[in-house]
């Protein structure tokens, strides 16, 4: 049960076993102040009187590699996020979208409340972006980069960019953005007149890519599901 607890993002591994031995937890009306009660997934689990889902929820963090497509199928057959995180064994959601030609971070879950949450356009988490761009921006760009782009029918929020790494040629940047817009970063780049090269999301707000392998995919901790809901919330 504790398991289930941590899990569904209630509180931490150890925090369910304090709730547990404290009596708070109940299972089908029934206090359960036992460690190591089995619960399957039609058992009613309440805590202080309040239902805990009985869906088992999943959040994974996947280093999308290019050459996915961020949806269920395609119609062109090309391979999809979904193909690399079957080991999970449920029907899992992609939280946002990564562009074909895009890699990094990329959550799924079956959490569709989380999901509606976080992709919400007035809670739009912060992303932190890597591109290696064309050419090398002037401070003059940046400046209208960070202040907000026309592009197409809106102007983009305000932003963050600075340069991370010089290639001589062309530059590394690293880019914040609020929003989620369909190509986004890529047509602020080439608004200011430095195309993307190569572009990789490494967080989102403070859930970091860290050296999780390309194409491979991790369980969030509790504390970093409890981290998202709290985005959710804001
Ligand atoms: N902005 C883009 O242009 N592409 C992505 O995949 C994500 C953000």
């Amino acid at each position: 049960m504790q398991k289930v607890l941590a899990a569904s993002g209630v509180c931490s591994r150890r925090k369910a076993e304090e709730l547990i031995l404290s009596g708070r937890v109940a299972v089908n009306g029934q206090t359960a102040a036992v460690l190591g009660v089995k619960v399957s997934g039609s058992d009613k689990i309440t805590v202080d009187g309040k239902p805990v889902s009985a869906v088992k929820h999943i959040y994974i963090m996947l280093h999308k590699p290019e050459g996915y497509i961020t949806s269920a199928r395609d119609q062109f057959n090309r391979p999809t996020v979904m193909d690399l995180v079957t080991r999970y064994n449920t029907r899992l959601y992609p939280v946002g979208r990564l562009d074909f030609d895009t890699s990094g971070l990329l959550l799924l879950t079956n959490d569709g409340e989380l999901t509606q949450a976080l992709t919400h356009p007035s809670r739009q988490v912060e992303k932190t972006y890597i591109a290696r761009i064309k050419g090398v921006p002037d401070p003059e760009e940046m400046e209208r980069f960070r202040k907000g782009l026309r592009i197409e029918d809106y102007v983009t929020a305000p932003a963050g960019i600075h340069i991370v790494k010089s290639f001589g040629e062309n530059v590394s940047v690293k880019i914040t953005i609020h929003e989620g817009r369909n190509r986004q970063v890529r047509k602020m780049c080439e608004a200011i007149g430095h195309p993307v090269i190569f572009l990789k999301r490494v967080a989102t707000g403070r859930l970091y890519l860290g050296d999780l392998p390309r194409g491979d995919s991790r369980e969030l901790t509790g504390a970093e599901v409890r981290y998202l809901k709290g985005l959710g919330k804001k």
